[in-house]
């Protein structure tokens, strides 16, 4: 089984990336593969995302705090993404991060949540709200309580693949999908 982690900061190396590698180490110490993607919204790298979804079990959508909210760049990145590739995170295991100096991560984790709902995703939840904080690596290495959250996280992540995983070898599988009803207007 295997994740992919986005890091939607244009930081490829700074904290966002800190707190998805300490879900990802996590998730690879529970026997899941992990790969942490920095999340470019350029088309290679949307088309190259979206590929691997189609085999991937898992997202973890992560973004620093930018004006109280996500990064443009993770909003393009995944505006994009569930445009080529939604059908390939149907049904998929879910969570989202969020690293901020100080303020504005529940803003950021309401609006990439959304994503995973609309795609009818299974949302991981941590011991609290999945957030860093850190202005740096080092600062976010040093925010033991977050570094606590993404672990806890990431565990969690695994036990519910696991669960899904051993739910499909007892002939449990994902519900049937309806097509799409869009009642843009009513008249
Ligand atoms: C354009 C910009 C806007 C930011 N806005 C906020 C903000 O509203 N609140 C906050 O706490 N930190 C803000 N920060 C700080 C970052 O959220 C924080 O340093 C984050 O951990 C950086 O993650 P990264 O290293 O992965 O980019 C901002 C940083 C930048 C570059």
């Amino acid at each position: 089984m295997k994740v992919i982690l986005l890091n939607g900061s244009r930081r490829e190396k700074g904290c966002t990336y800190t707190a998805l590698s300490v879900v990802a180490d996590t998730l690879k110490e529970n026997g899941i593969d992990a790969e942490i993607i920095h999340a470019v919204p350029d088309t290679a790298t949307i088309n190259a995302v979206a590929e691997k979804m189609k085999t991937a079990d898992g997202l973890v959508i992560g973004s620093p705090v930018y004006w109280a909210s996500p990064s443009g760049e993770i909003v393009s990145f995944m505006d994009q993404l569930a445009g080529k590739a939604g059908a390939a995170l149907v049904h998929k295991v879910g969570a989202t991060v969020a690293s901020a100096r100080r303020a504005g991560t529940t803003a950021t984790l309401d609006v990439l949540n959304k994503y995973l709902a609309y795609h009818q995703m299974v949302s991981v939840a941590s011991n609290y709200w999945p957030m860093v904080h850190g202005n740096t690596p080092d600062e976010v290495r040093q925010d033991a309580e977050g570094l606590q959250i993404m672990r806890v996280l990431g565990r969690n992540m695994a036990w519910i693949l696991k669960c899904i995983e051993a739910g499909k070898k007892a002939g449990i599988s994902a519900p049937e999908t309806e097509a799409k009803v869009m009642t843009n207007f009513i008249r």
